[in-house]
């Protein structure tokens, strides 16, 4: 079941779609090009998490495309209809914790060749079960290079680096090229040997003890200017964990990082915390520390908003 909602000036809380039949036209360049923009995010009990800074990325993405899309009131009118109209139909079973959660997708593309308009909705959908799944079972993930270096963002702007557009045909192939060799999913990594992300989520690693021993909490993502996504997830939970106690750090990351580390993440918005058991068959600490840290963090990231 999904819901469309699409943004229209004639129609201040949005139009509804009916998402089985055909809404875009052959010719709108986000089909023809991938030339446009997303976020997805969660809604919990009927509220949008971190609605904020997605609308905040969702703007810094138009402005690398050079894309005029609707204001934030605009997104926000949307996502409550459709929010409304998805548990109105398709009212989601709660989770574990007596929450329910919908998966909200926004999107503005170039719209259609000639007209200069950006075509613009919402999608509201339940969230995939295999994820709920892949944070208790843990993944195995696999090393590939992306194929440029660290330092590329600043210098080539064009590539377009750092903004979520809907060009992310390279990441399915790299996880169907995961998929294919038994992994679950894949960390990137630059050609100058820097750790990057993964094709859907940003990496995090913890430190629960220094060389000597001493016990520490520390939790340490790659350099945001490394030419990757900068994740509201990883954002929110280094906020909550500073409160918490804990010492936050940003890369560089290298391969070995993530093999020394007591425990290893894949993260985002509608998986949350995805712990990595392994690493090109390498195991990742110990399932009893990555378990705790994960119900640690996990808690953390709950209580943000
Ligand atoms: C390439 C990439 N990096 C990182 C993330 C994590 O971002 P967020 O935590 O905002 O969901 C995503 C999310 O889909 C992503 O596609």
């Amino acid at each position: 079941m999904t819901v469309l909602v699409f943004l229209d000036p004639s129609r201040p809380d949005g139009r509804l779609a009916d998402a089985t039949a055909p809404a875009l036209l052959a010719t709108d360049q986000g089909a023809t090009r991938g030339d446009g923009i997303f976020e997805s995010l969660l809604a919990v009990n009927g509220l949008p998490r971190k609605v904020d800074a997605h609308l905040s990325r969702l703007g810094r993405s138009a402005h690398s495309l050079d894309l005029a899309i609707p204001g934030p009131d605009a997104w926000m009118r949307a996502i409550a209809t459709a929010l409304t109209a998805f548990a109105a139909a398709s009212p989601p079973a709660p989770d574990e914790h007596g929450n329910t959660n919908i998966v909200i997708k926004l999107f503005a593309s170039r719209g259609v060749e000639g007209a200069n308009t950006p075509t613009a909705w919402v999608q509201a959908s339940a969230v995939p079960p295999a994820l709920a799944e892949q944070r208790a079972r843990g993944l195995d993930v696999l090393l590939l290079e992306r194929g440029y270096d660290s330092t590329i963002a600043q210098r080539a702007p064009w590539l377009l680096l750092g903004a979520k557009t809907l060009s992310y045909a390279v990441n399915m192939a790299a996880l169907r090229h995961a998929h294919a060799r038994g992994a679950d999913d894949v960390i990137f990594t630059s050609s100058d040997g820097h750790v990057l992300e993964g094709p859907t989520s940003s990496v995090l690693l913890a430190h629960v003890s220094d060389d000597d021993g001493t016990p520490i909490k520390r939790l340490i993502t790659p350099n945001l200017d490394s030419g990757i996504l900068p994740g509201t997830t990883q954002g929110a939970l280094f906020a909550a964990a500073r409160e918490a106690g804990w010492e936050l750090g940003y890369g560089p990351v290298e391969p070995a990082d993530l093999l020394d580390a007591d425990a290893v993440w894949l993260i985002s918005s509608i998986r949350l915390l995805a712990p990595v058991n392994r690493i090109d068959g390498r195991d990742i600490g110990t399932a009893e520390v990555r378990a705790r840290l994960t119900a640690e963090l996990s808690a953390l990231l709950a209580q943000t908003h």
